[in-house]
């Protein structure tokens, strides 16, 4: 098929779930291609025990095309290494990389590890790139890396990244963390191509590859069967990063008639204002309990989080919601309704749930049923075509835009990007063809997480 790159998952050679101990006889010294140039194919007596470099560097010769894969590497260390570990190396979680005559090009070890006890965390973050001869540099990291800022967002600040490889083993959370959209997210926060390869492992909620370009997407997201696909796709080679504010405005003028349309609409005391809707039956009054009769927001656990939630009452109108310092604003209009909930949420704190780290959030979700307190649970099909502005004051810099639509697909924003004096971030959308689940502005205040 021509193509010049592969990108294979995350622990898709060796599997995971192990201990230090039991991985041990996956792992090989993989020496550093910076000091050492070695093509495994050609010369396999050059470095011992290393059969999964040579097969995947003769893979790269023969499929003449660049190869991207991750496998556990050992370093031998000893006690002039006040660091090293009591048992004589160190385990990394590592990505390797073949040029398309099969010379090791590149090694990355693996930052920001998600509790697998059988690594080590590099003592020092590694920002690795790889000069190919038709798309100049890629940047490489691996999976949890993409919250963080070192490596993934230096690498493309600091080292002139535009073209990223990434390998993973990633578990969906919905509504703001799935796997296509948090890659989608990341390749439209910076203008970048991204070639994102997880791991096809439905039962572990493991699902969902893509190859995005700043404006295309070709994703695989199958969470029915085991079946997994091979993702081909030429992609137009991206520009250096421009700075967002050349997007901003390109697509202000249909949301003028949305902006003027009315002042903030929600008034009342929740349950019996039309449109929201709770599930009677079984919890009589509900709304009036949940609602906060002067902020008519409310609270609830999304994503193990505890976010501040204001409900859609009106097929129009404009909403606000605060957490902290961020305060959250949405203008929308519901061209085709169908009696399904949607909220508006707010959140400015510390995750601290499966790994520590700063975020912001302000997104559009729909709730899985009538009831408000279904708000933040799991649901994958909507309905509801809404055009809307969402916009929120940032505190941070860092923000990655993401729309997902019915049945785990991916829409692109029309317009993103600083607004009012570099104050509020917004992205706003308009005519999308299938149901709206999550409009996110997933914010990562980066300097606050070690606060
Ligand atoms: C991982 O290993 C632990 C302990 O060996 C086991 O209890 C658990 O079920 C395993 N998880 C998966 C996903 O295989
Ligand atoms: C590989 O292992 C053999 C047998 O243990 C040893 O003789 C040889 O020196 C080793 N080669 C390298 C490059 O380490
Ligand atoms: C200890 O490790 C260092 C660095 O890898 C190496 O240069 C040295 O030869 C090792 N010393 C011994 C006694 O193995
Ligand atoms: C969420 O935050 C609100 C307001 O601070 C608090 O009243 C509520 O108890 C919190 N909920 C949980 C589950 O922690
Ligand atoms: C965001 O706006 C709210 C409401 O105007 C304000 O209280 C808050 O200080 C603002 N946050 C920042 C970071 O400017
Ligand atoms: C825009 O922001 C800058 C820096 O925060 C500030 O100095 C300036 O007064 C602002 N301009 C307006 C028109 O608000
Ligand atoms: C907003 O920030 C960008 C990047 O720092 C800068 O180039 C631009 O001039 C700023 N715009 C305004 C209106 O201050």
């Amino acid at each position: 098929q021509g193509v010049q790159i592969i990108v294979f998952p995350e622990d898709g050679i060796h599997g995971f779930n192990y201990s230090r101990e039991s991985i041990y006889h996956f792992l090989e010294t993989i020496p550093d291609p910076r000091s050492v140039k070695w093509n495994p194919c050609l010369e396999p007596q050059a470095f011992n025990n290393t059969e999964v470099l040579q097969r995947l560097s003769c893979m790269a010769k023969e499929g003449r095309m660049y190869l991207v894969a991750n496998m556990p590497d050992k370093q031998p260390c000893n006690n002039s290494d006040p660091h090293c570990p009591s048992d004589g190396r160190y385990q990394f979680n590592t990505d390797v990389v073949f040029s398309d005559d099969g010379t090791l090009v590149a090694r990355y070890h693996k930052q920001n590890l998600f509790f697998e006890f059988e690594f080590d965390t590099p003592r020092e973050v590694e920002h690795v790139v790889f000069d190919t001869p038709f798309a100049g540099k890629f940047g490489v990291f691996t999976c949890f890396d993409l919250l963080f800022y070192e490596p993934a967002v230096s690498l493309i600040e600091k080292h002139a990244v535009q073209q990223i490889v990434f390998p993973t083993a990633w578990m969906n959370l919905l509504p703001l963390l799935t796997a296509i959209q948090s890659q989608r997210a990341f390749a439209t926060a910076f203008n970048v191509n991204f070639l994102a390869a997880n791991l096809h492992h439905p039962i572990l909620r493991m699902t969902g590859s893509g190859i995005y370009s700043p404006s295309k997407s070709v994703y695989y997201h199958n969470e029915e069967n085991e079946e997994g696909k091979l993702l081909v796709a030429e992609l137009p080679i991206t520009s250096p990063t421009k700075p967002q504010t050349d997007q901003v405005l390109q697509m202000e003028s249909h949301l003028d008639s949305l902006k003027s349309s009315s002042p903030l609409v929600v008034t009342g005391k929740g349950s019996h204002q039309p449109g929201l809707h709770c599930a009677k039956e079984e919890r009589e009054g509900q709304c009036q309990d949940l609602l906060d009769p002067a902020t008519l927001s409310f609270h609830a656990i999304i994503m193990y989080d505890n976010y501040t939630i204001t409900p859609l009452t009106e097929p129009m109108g404009n909403l606000q919601v605060c957490y902290k310092s961020l305060c959250c604003y949405l203008t929308y209009e519901l061209t085709a309704a169908h009696k399904e909930q949607y909220v508006l949420v707010a959140f400015d704190d510390p995750h601290t749930v499966e790994g520590t780290f700063y975020i912001q959030v302000c997104a559009l979700i729909k709730c899985a049923g009538p009831g408000l307190d279904t708000c933040g649970v799991a649901v994958k099909e909507a309905t509801s075509i809404i055009d809307f502005k969402l916009w929120g004051n940032f505190s941070t810099k860092h923000i990655f835009p993401d729309i997902l639509a019915s049945k785990m697909t991916l829409d692109l924003p029309d317009s993103i990007g600083w607004e009012n004096n570099n104050t509020t971030y917004h992205m706003s959308k308009k005519g999308m063809t299938s149901g709206l689940i999550t409009a996110g502005l997933y914010g990562r205040w980066y300097e606050r997480d070690s606060l």
